[in-house]
């Protein structure tokens, strides 16, 4: 990989001068974007649950920036390329071409090199994926809620759908996409696409109007089923789920007219949710069209919903205006962490969202303890790494710390009038953070000097957080600081403590912030009192957890394994096997439930656990 990039360099700073090219400059994708690209793919795949495969071929409409361009390079990773075949216009006329597919590079996968003839515009790649394609996931009926019928799906950001489609795998690229899909029957298949709701015939058709860089190419089947929310918003679930997905998530609408009211029209047309077993390894992904979220979210009282807003924020920043590579992250997480609690705020109280800020300053602090200070600038240099290993909250809260900064510095109505025309003027259009500097020092700073140029390439170059950022604060949480001080001093009892009106955010608020040498018998009394062990939130019963592995509570390890073991959510169980993995016994623990765990895990939550295995001591 590095001696590959060397070489690359060496050559780019050879021929630049010479054609006056721009080199892509995405070191996570083969791709020479600067000279031909990806206009329009149409799929026709079947997905054959049997071999865990999906087989078809993918056709690509190409665009040529250089007439005498002889070759495209694709990304891929894992697939068996059969076939390869050009042709020109609405000519129906393939012709086969040849085509070497590089060796596997251990992050980016293989090139795949094609010789283009001079005239051709169309290319037809008929191929294969494999079952342990890293970008999706094979579930049996017994890992559904429904336990009839097999599930599938992808998670394609940030460099997996060269897993499952042969591509210019780059959000510097975006294109258009039509599809066809064939499933067994009694399976439904969905893309973040147009999809029509009441299909079921085992063929199903996609259009994607809006062009979309590859990281949120995205398909699901499964045993599933509609259910609307409003005009334009509604829930895709197996049918065990989709009523109290339906109730849990019926704010949507609300959530989707606050941001457009602030920051613009929405611009893909319907807002739909798919919610995934509980191995899908995030809380969300921002999806076009159809966000795919997790059921672990499902609470009952609509307390974990900001997972949504997060989503639906992305509508703006991610898929509207895109990072261009992936060390910009924080251009697509950190603007939509502040979106989404400006949303909260909209759409529930400011009080909700400045908990969430508050839950969210601490994770990073804790995360940032831990991590090289190199890796918490907000733009990480990920040259020869994999975007996956690098993943944190930096991109997330401090990113949105910043431009919370931003907001109280220049006040809320300029800063708004700035973001809503930041989406509108590049709306389909990879950002970096230079130019990000370009769009606000130009549209924001010229008119306010209350913030400079200097502080905002502080915030984005230097480690840490800068000692003038506007830190989130809590008065809700402040109380429970005292009803927790009191207790711990036992000037509190158990049963006094003022619990009946705590919403999640003050529970996990309460229990994280307690001592992790609490002993077994004050454990003992909080669960008798308020039973958290048998507790139905999986945010509230993750913090109790964490909290029993570091007080060896014993009465809660039943729990522990079955929390490990049904959910796949890499946010809520890396915390518990990195806790585990602290003492001999805990690490003993954790290789046992992994085994039962594993393979319900997705490929993705597999490496994680995995790599942290693998560090931990033998015993
Ligand atoms: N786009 C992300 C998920 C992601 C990021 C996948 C980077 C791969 C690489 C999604 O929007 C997200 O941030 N999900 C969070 C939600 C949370 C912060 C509300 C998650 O899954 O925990
Ligand atoms: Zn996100």
């Amino acid at each position: 990989m590095r001696l590959q990039s060397v070489s690359v360099l060496f050559l780019c700073g050879l021929l630049l001068p010479l054609t006056g090219i721009t080199a892509s400059n995405d070191p996570h994708s083969h791709a020479r974007a600067d000279l031909v690209r990806i206009q329009h793919l149409h799929l026709d795949l079947t997905l054959d649950f049997s071999r865990q495969q999906l087989h078809g071929h993918a056709d690509l409409r190409l665009q040529r920036l250089q007439d005498q361009v002889r070759e495209l390079v694709l990304d891929t990773r894992d697939l068996d390329i059969r076939r390869v075949q050009a042709a020109n216009g609405d000519d129906a006329n393939w012709q086969t071409v040849s085509f070497r597919l590089a060796a596997a590079d251990a992050i980016l996968g293989s090139a795949l090199h094609i010789d283009l003839p001079a005239t051709a515009d169309r290319l037809r790649i008929d191929y294969a994926t494999s079952p342990q394609a890293s970008g999706l996931q094979w579930l049996t009926p017994a890992q559904t809620a429904g336990k009839r019928k097999p599930f599938m799906f992808s998670q394609s950001q940030a460099i997996h759908a060269r897993s499952w489609v042969p591509l210019q795998d780059t959000p510097q690229v975006r294109f258009t996409f039509t599809a066809n899909l064939h499933t067994p029957a009694g399976i439904k298949a969905v893309m973040g696409a147009e999809n029509d709701a009441a299909d079921q015939d085992g063929h199903y058709q996609f259009d994607m109007p809006q062009p979309i860089p590859s990281y949120l190419l995205a398909i699901a089947a499964g045993e599933l089923q509609f259910q609307a929310m409003s005009e334009r918003t509604g829930v895709y679930a197996e049918p065990a789920l989709l009523p109290a997905a339906a109730a849990e998530f019926d704010d949507t609408e609300n959530m989707m007219q606050a941001v457009e009211q602030r920051f613009g029209a929405y611009r893909w047309g319907r807002y739909d949710l798919l919610i995934l077993p509980p191995s899908f390894p995030f809380g969300g992904m921002e999806n076009p069209r159809l966000s795919f979220i997790t059921p672990t979210v499902i609470a009952g009282d609509k307390s974990l919903t900001s997972l949504i807003a997060h989503e639906l924020a992305h509508s703006w920043s991610g898929n509207l205006v895109t990072n261009a590579v992936w060390a910009d992250l924080w251009l697509n997480e950190g603007f939509t962490t502040y979106l989404e609690r400006r949303i909260v705020a909209d759409v529930y109280s400011q009080r909700r969202a400045d908990m969430e800020a508050v839950l969210g300053w601490r994770d990073l602090q804790q995360e940032m303890a831990t991590l090289d200070a190199a890796d918490t600038r907000l733009v990480p240099d990920l040259q020869g790494r994999d975007p996956d290993a690098v993943f944190s909250s930096v991109a997330y809260e401090k990113g949105s710390l910043m431009l919370r900064w931003l907001e109280h510095a220049v006040g809320r109505d300029a800063f708004d009038t700035w973001l809503r025309g930041y989406f509108q003027r590049n709306a389909f259009v990879p950002m970096t953070s230079e130019r990000f500097l370009q769009d606000i020092a130009q549209h924001l700073l010229a008119q306010h000097g209350e913030v400079s140029r200097a502080q905002i390439r502080q915030w984005i170059e230097q480690p840490g957080v800068p000692e003038f950022a506007a830190l989130p604060q809590s008065d809700a949480f402040a109380l429970i600081d005292d009803a927790r001080g009191q207790w711990l001093s036992e000037s509190m009892a158990t049963t006094q403590l003022p619990v009946t009106d705590w919403t999640t955010q003050e529970w996990v608020y309460f229990l994280n912030r307690l001592p992790r040498d609490l002993g077994t018998e004050r454990m003992a009394e909080l669960d008798r009192a308020f039973r958290l062990t048998a507790s139905g939130n999986n945010e509230i019963v993750h913090s109790w957890l964490l909290l029993a592995i570091a007080n060896d509570y014993v009465s809660a390890r039943a729990r522990l394994r079955d929390y490990l073991v049904s959910i796949g959510r890499r946010k809520l169980i890396i915390p518990l096997y990195e806790a585990l993995l602290e003492t001999a016994s805990g690490r003993a623990l954790a290789r046992s439930i992994y085994r039962m765990a594993r393979p319900g895990y997705h490929p993705l939550a597999q490496t994680t656990v995995e790599n942290l295995l693998a560090a931990a001591q033998p015993n």
